[in-house]
């Protein structure tokens, strides 16, 4: 199974780095193969240009593809399933995971779909990871946790998806009380894919 994860965090010293690496581990010892699009350590250009945004806002899909959006899809296309896996940084992903979206998902490919255009194919597996400060408890009290779902499950990944989930990892103030938990979250995660895999 090739897994494509999109990881959108600046430091290698942070918690999300680590969930990262653990969760690379596991995927890889399911002799699985992991691509990761680092947005950061990429430096992916996380703004739509003018250019851009005159192709998607007038669905204009004569205009050309910026060569880096095109790589992206490529990647897509490369993948049984793809992980996003960020922070939450004010109720939704960094800027630059959402710029991946403005961005990558171009019209006539990921929408807005023409016969004479190559369009996104449908991927098996559609998985979101967050790391979240606040513990997971108030996130739903407060309507974060359902707000949070409900853009990234059934709209950024909609119906380009079969099989979808989203994992908030909450309560990262204190890490040391809830580490042990994430990483049992994503082994059982990983288990699942792992029992409905593409072949
Ligand atoms: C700019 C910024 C905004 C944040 N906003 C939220 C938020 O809205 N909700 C929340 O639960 N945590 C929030 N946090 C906490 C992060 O989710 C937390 O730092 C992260 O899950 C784990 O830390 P890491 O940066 O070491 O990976 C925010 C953190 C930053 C830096």
């Amino acid at each position: 199974m090739n897994i494509l994860i999109v990881y959108s965090h600046p430091s290698e010293k942070s918690y999300t780095f680590e969930i990262l690496s653990h969760l690379k581990n596991m995927l890889v010892a399911q002799r699985w193969n992991v691509e990761v699009s680092d947005l950061y350590a990429d430096n992916f250009q996380g703004i739509m240009t003018l250019t851009e945004y005159q192709r998607e806002g007038n669905a204009d899909t004569t205009l050309p593809v910026p060569a880096d959006v095109i790589g992206e899809q490529q990647k897509i296309e490369n993948a049984d399933c793809i992980i996003f896996l960020y922070p939450v940084w004010w109720s939704d992903c960094p800027a630059m995971m959402k710029g991946w979206f403005d961005r990558v998902y171009s019209v006539g490919y990921a929408y807005g779909q023409k016969p004479d255009q190559p369009k996104m194919k449908i991927i098996k597996h559609g998985i979101v990871i967050c790391t979240a400060g606040h513990p997971n408890h108030f996130l739903k009290e407060i309507g974060i946790a359902q707000s949070m779902e409900k853009v990234m499950l059934e709209d950024r990944l909609g119906k380009r998806f079969q099989y979808k989930e989203m994992l908030i990892l909450g309560g990262t103030l204190s890490i040391e009380n809830v580490r042990e938990n994430h990483r049992e979250q994503v082994n059982e995660l990983v288990k699942k894919i792992s029992i409905n895999p593409i072949f």
